[in-house]
């Protein structure tokens, strides 16, 4: 089957490389002469290391290479099984490429959206055949992360929902059947690794380095929430966060934190501007963490875990997605030691609710309300698994 990509920066170039892998004849479109050959010559250095590292033979690195052709005009769309759209992140723009890729493709074509932030439901409006689109989400680097949401829309056929899923499977990826609301699952679930840090730290309970060693070294995170942040961008971390707390409608649990906002502004974006929460410059001074105060260390780890167990209860309280898709989510998408939901089960439900409302009764912020579902599970003594 032919596949066509949309966009070939960062996300494209790795899903047309992802598809190509998986043996499909792939046509990697974008307005841009510049950024095709930019993503040609990317795709041939990654493969070359593949070779080097002895992951794949020269002649499957040919072959590979071979299966994508470049393109700047959606006539060359023409015959494809699926498009996958990996562009700017605009509604209009992309409105405005779905109704032009619909004049070439057939009819039982599945077109599909890599959007992060936008409603998958509002792009298929904008098509002839509204039930062939859904949203297929990608994490970055498209080929290394295990994870893709697929995130069905209200018109979304259910037969295109089942192939998409099946032909994702058949990548060798995990996919898990998000709901089209703000953030999907991950973006959604994860955001108070983010921001409660982020609020610890305008509290005073920690600098950036003793809650992410906190994170790391007794949590189990691969990476602190602060180091993570440099390694996103904070403009883009920031921009996200900015849009799923819109997106909800101002709920205070999505607010923004001026810390960041800072950061991003003064440009201080993390690693790829070399300073961030952390200095990347050569020969900066590795921050001293403070490890003293055992009992400050479990409070910011248990603040956030707690934080994020909520989020993920609550997701499967709202039928975000299954109890299995948002644990499954959690761990392959952004490497979490353990599902949350998983999690809170080993702490105790009971435990989880009481934390939460000692956070309410302290702050008497809505930020800190309880999931309906924790309290009802710890009420009748059940566990998610
Ligand atoms: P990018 O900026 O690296 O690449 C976008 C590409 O689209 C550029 O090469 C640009 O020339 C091209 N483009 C813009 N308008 C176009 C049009 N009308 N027709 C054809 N090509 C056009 O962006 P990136 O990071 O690859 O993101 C693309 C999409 O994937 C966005 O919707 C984003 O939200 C989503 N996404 C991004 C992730 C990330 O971590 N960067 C993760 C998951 C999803």
């Amino acid at each position: 089957m032919k596949v066509g990509i949309i966009g070939s920066g960062a996300m494209g170039s790795g899903i047309a490389q992802v598809a190509a892998q998986s043996g499909h004849d792939v046509v990697l479109i974008d307005t841009s002469q510049g950024a095709l050959d930019n993503s040609r010559a990317k795709l041939a250095k990654v493969l070359a290391r593949l070779v080097e590292k002895g992951k794949i033979d020269e002649t499957t690195g040919k072959a590979i290479q071979s299966r994508i052709s470049y393109s700047e005009n959606h006539a060359d769309l023409t015959g494809a099984g699926l498009v996958i759209e990996a562009i700017v992140e605009r509604l209009d723009v992309k409105q405005s490429v779905f109704q032009s890729v619909e004049n070439y493709v057939d009819d039982n074509c599945i077109l599909a959206t890599n959007t992060s932030s936008l409603s998958v439901a509002a792009i298929a409006a904008a098509c002839k055949l509204p039930s062939r689109v859904l949203g297929i989400h990608f994490f970055n680097p498209a080929p290394l992360m295990p994870l893709v949401e697929i995130v069905p829309c209200v018109q979304t056929d259910p037969a295109i929902l089942k192939s998409a899923e099946a032909l994702i499977s058949s990548w060798k990826k995990v996919t898990v059947i998000a709901k089209d609301t703000p953030g999907f699952i991950v973006n959604r679930v994860a955001r108070p690794f983010y921001g409660e840090a982020l609020r610890m730290y305008e509290e005073g309970y920690g600098d950036f380095a003793t809650i992410d060693h906190a994170m790391r070294e007794i949590g189990g995170f691969r990476m602190g929430p602060f180091q993570l942040m440099d390694f996103i961008g904070n403009d883009v971390n920031y921009a996200v966060t900015e849009s799923v707390f819109a997106a909800f409608y101002y709920d205070p649990r999505y607010k923004p934190s001026f810390t960041q906002k800072r950061h991003a502004e003064a440009g201080w974006l993390g690693k790829k501007s070399g300073r961030g929460y952390y200095d990347y410059a050569e020969g900066a001074v590795t921050p001293v963490v403070d490890t003293s105060n055992q009992a400050q260390l479990d409070y910011i780890v248990s603040r956030i875990l707690v934080m994020l167990i909520n989020e993920a209860a609550d997701a499967l309280y709202l039928n975000i997605a299954s109890k299995e898709d948002i644990d499954l989510a959690m761990t392959k998408g952004v490497n979490y030691p353990k599902g949350l939901l998983q999690w809170a089960d080993e702490k105790g439900i009971q435990n989880c609710v009481d934390a939460l409302d000692n956070l309410y009764d302290e702050y008497r912020e809505d930020r800190y309300r309880c999931s309906p579902l924790l309290r009802k599970m710890a009420k009748s003594g059940e566990r998610f698994f």
